[in-house]
């Protein structure tokens, strides 16, 4: 028994209300993996460098292993799980499948939000744009050329409808 108290963590996840009791030095990270089971958000490195942990907190990208769980409180959280809609993938993941950009994958999730939240803002992006909104999630495998092409992808993609 650690003696800490628990506080009450209520969040809306992918349009679902979620709620767990916590210790509140609990990282969101580590609620959304450990007690929503949401195991797609991945723990790079801890220290805010990588950028697997990335997800949308109301609609912004944060790097969910920055933040307790009880600061997200009353919030509204995007993980890659919430992407696609009835099995269909997300017109990002698409793009990201048919231009090779991953490998391992295990940057992956965090690159789809970061892009997901790129395009919503600014739907043609430019190059030198796409690199500034992916400079905090680091790909240790692809060279981030097939990720550029990916984005352009879905920025094209998404332009259509
Ligand atoms: S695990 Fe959060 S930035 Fe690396
Ligand atoms: S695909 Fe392996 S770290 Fe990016």
């Amino acid at each position: 028994m650690s003696g800490v108290e628990k506080v009450s963590v209520r969040i809306r996840v992918n349009s679902e209300p979620r709620e767990a009791l916590v210790e509140p030095r609990t990282l969101l990270v580590e609620f959304l993996r450990e007690n929503l089971n949401l195991t797609g958000t991945h723990i790079g490195c801890d220290t805010t460098y990588c950028g697997a942990c990335t997800v949308l907190l109301n609609g912004r990208t944060v790097k969910s292993c920055t933040l307790f769980a009880p600061m997200a409180d009353g919030g509204e959280i995007t993980t890659v799980e919430g992407l696609s809609t009835n099995g269909a993938l997300h017109p990002v993941q698409h793009a990201f499948a048919e231009c090779h950009g991953l490998q391992c994958g295990y940057c992956t999730p965090g690159l789809l939000l970061s892009t997901v939240h790129l395009l919503n803002k600014n739907a043609k992006p430019t190059d030198k744009q796409i690199r500034k909104a992916i400079a905090g999630n680091t790909c240790r495998c692809t060279g981030y050329q097939n990720i550029l092409k990916a984005i352009r992808m879905a920025s094209d993609e998404m332009g259509k409808h």
